[in-house]
């Protein structure tokens, strides 16, 4: 090797200032120079040249796993994201980080959601890139990585994998997981039996995606739609569909075009587009679960969640979306009535349409260039609700002096004003033990309590806030009973259950300290959930409960327990969350 002075434009290029593509974020050498031509010379290990290499970069977080089935559809979406890139002049680059599926992770995938969100932040800031797209689906990996790259500050866009496509099961139309659950509760009820229960085993997830029904993925996909972070129509595209792919270059293209304006994410998670979010989220029957990721990416960008006034916005903002659990479609149909630029049409009096988007336009251009829309039965008129709230309610009480959540449009009428005796679970333990017991001294009117099922009590607030209906009385055909906790329920639940009750009571909240035979009152007409005693007998109760907080001696689990915060703030850990506090959201 010739050892040549170096020549004035060889120079000048390495010593360029250090802003763009591959000259982002250098290693620490002490000599930039040095730290980008070295990066150069490993880089081109791969083959690329300089040409390639001067390109905007657009990052890819890869979450394809085997593991995850919702993400069974990563390596085409990322070829076809690298071919947007590609033919809008970028160089794509895809990355790995921590994927998340919710059958596959112990204890609870939200006890790992925090991880896969510092896991988004810190490579898209340690890795030279000028925009990222981020490829996710499954329910906590949309939020992971919204508020991930919240966090970063860069040009970000999502991308959802798509939902999976329904099956048929003796002639009926089937999807997960609202039809998993009433399945399940069939079998429990001893309605079918066990064979018949392998053979739907095969035929509720009919292929790749996430789930078919308005659960927690789909709402999320919804929610990044209406924040205007996804390409127009990006959510509703089943995952195996031509319409996916196209979205997919789409998208790639999007990210190089976002890059160049610099179109940075703090210019598109306003307050208005988190007023949007919050108006489809109670318009689609969306998941409960959907709050919490709210105020957690909202969190990250200074914004707080206003409970009260969430619960005057879902008076005035009625179910639109004709979708299961809520109603009776399933994703793919929804795609086929034109997805959320339907709803967002209908909704059009309500939302802020000046609100930017990835796009560069604004929420209101992106539906004049949707166009007039068609006839359709998924997305019902303003005037022709499928319920006529928003689908979630806020409840406070003795009970729950932070808050707690109840899925109205998911509840049984009758039981939504309800008094009655308290049957107690411990915690999850107690209750896979005594639940299916013949001896549980319980009726269909008392109202089931399950406790230590928090953020910090299981720890990560698993969603088995879904109390199962006992056994015995299952058999003799009851479906429903009131049911409370302060953990969460899967989006693709339903029934009569309150959730995110706050504080919880492995921190010593009011839910610690209800005894069974206690009587509670439901009422969500009064928005109010209570333990019938007096002040003076709660409060004693509470000196003589002596609380020990759950705490580990070395890990990511001795981190959750110290820094995870309470349901109305996220879930999300103390230090990730803006240190300044700009407004609190709904602003009326
Ligand atoms: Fe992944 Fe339902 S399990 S979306």
């Amino acid at each position: 090797m010739t050892n040549l002075p170096m020549s004035k434009e060889s120079h000048d290029k390495i010593n360029q200032p250090v802003q763009t593509g591959l000259r982002k974020g250098l290693t620490s050498y002490g000599d930039q120079g040095f730290s980008l031509f070295l990066r150069k010379a490993f880089i081109k290990g791969a083959g690329y040249t300089d040409e390639a290499l001067d390109r905007p970069v657009i990052g890819i977080a890869n979450t394809g796993s085997a593991y995850n089935p919702c993400h069974g559809n990563a390596p085409q979406l990322i070829e076809a994201v690298k071919r947007g890139v590609m033919l809008a002049g970028g160089l794509p680059m895809d990355f790995p980080t921590v994927s998340i599926h919710e059958s596959f992770s112990a204890p609870t995938s939200m006890y790992l959601r925090n991880l896969m969100a510092m896991d988004t932040e810190e490579m898209i800031r340690a890795q030279p890139m000028d925009a990222v797209v981020m490829i996710g689906g499954c329910d906590k990996t949309v939020p992971a990585q919204l508020m991930g790259a919240a966090s970063a500050g860069i040009p970000a866009i999502q991308l959802i994998t798509g939902s999976m496509l329904t099956g048929s099961h003796r002639g009926e139309r089937v999807g997960a997981c609202t039809d998993c659950r009433r399945y399940w509760g069939k079998f429990r009820a001893g309605e079918i039996a066990a064979q018949e229960m392998e053979d739907v085993n095969d035929q509720l997830v009919a292929s790749v995606g996430t789930c078919s029904v308005m659960g927690t993925a789909s709402t999320m996909a919804c929610i990044a739609e209406a924040l205007g972070m996804t390409v127009p129509g990006g959510a509703s595209p089943p995952a195996v569909t031509a319409d996916r792919i196209r979205v997919a270059q789409e998208t790639g293209a999007c990210a190089v075009a976002m890059a160049r304006q610099q179109l940075t994410i703090d210019k598109i998670l306003t307050p208005g587009a988190f007023e949007n979010a919050m108006r489809v989220l109670l318009a689609i029957g969306g998941s409960t679960n959907g709050i919490v990721h709210l105020a957690a990416i909202a969190g990250r960008v200074g914004l707080e969640i206003d409970m009260q006034a969430l619960d005057r916005m879902g008076c005035e903002t009625p179910v639109l979306l004709d979708l299961k659990p809520s109603g009776q479609h399933y994703m793919e149909d929804f795609h086929q009535a034109g997805g959320v630029p339907t709803l967002l049409r209908q909704l059009r009096p309500l939302l802020h349409l000046d609100a930017l988007t990835v796009t560069g336009r604004t929420l209101g251009e992106e539906l004049e260039l949707a166009g007039p829309g068609f006839a359709q039965d998924v997305v019902r008129p303003l005037d022709n609700p499928i319920y006529p709230q928003g689908s979630i309610a806020v409840l406070r009480g003795n009970l729950a002096p932070g808050g707690a959540i109840i899925k109205q449009s998911a509840a049984d009428a009758d039981l939504m004003e309800h008094e009655g005796r308290a049957v107690v679970f411990e915690n999850i333990e107690d209750l896979a033990r005594r639940i299916d017991s013949d001896e549980l001294d319980v009726t269909a009117q008392d109202v089931l309590v399950l406790r230590n099922i928090g953020p910090k009590g299981a720890p990560g607030m698993p969603e088995a806030g879904y109390i199962p209906i006992p056994q015995k009385l299952a058999r003799c055909g009851v479906k429903d009973m009131v049911r409370i906790s302060d953990g969460r329920m899967s989006g693709t639940a339903f029934g009569t259950i309150v959730l995110h009750v706050t504080p919880e009571s492995a921190v010593g909240g009011p839910l610690a300290q209800v005894r069974t035979g206690d009587r509670i009152c439901l009422s969500v007409k009064k928005r109010e959930i209570s333990l019938l005693i007096s002040n003076e007998e709660l409060a004693r109760r509470g000196r003589e409960n002596v609380v020990i907080e759950p705490s580990a001696a070395r890990g990511y689990r001795k981190l959750f327990l110290q820094t995870v915060t309470q349901a109305d703030q996220g879930v999300d850990f103390d230090f990730l969350r803006s240190p300044q506090i700009k407004g609190k959201i709904p602003r009326k």
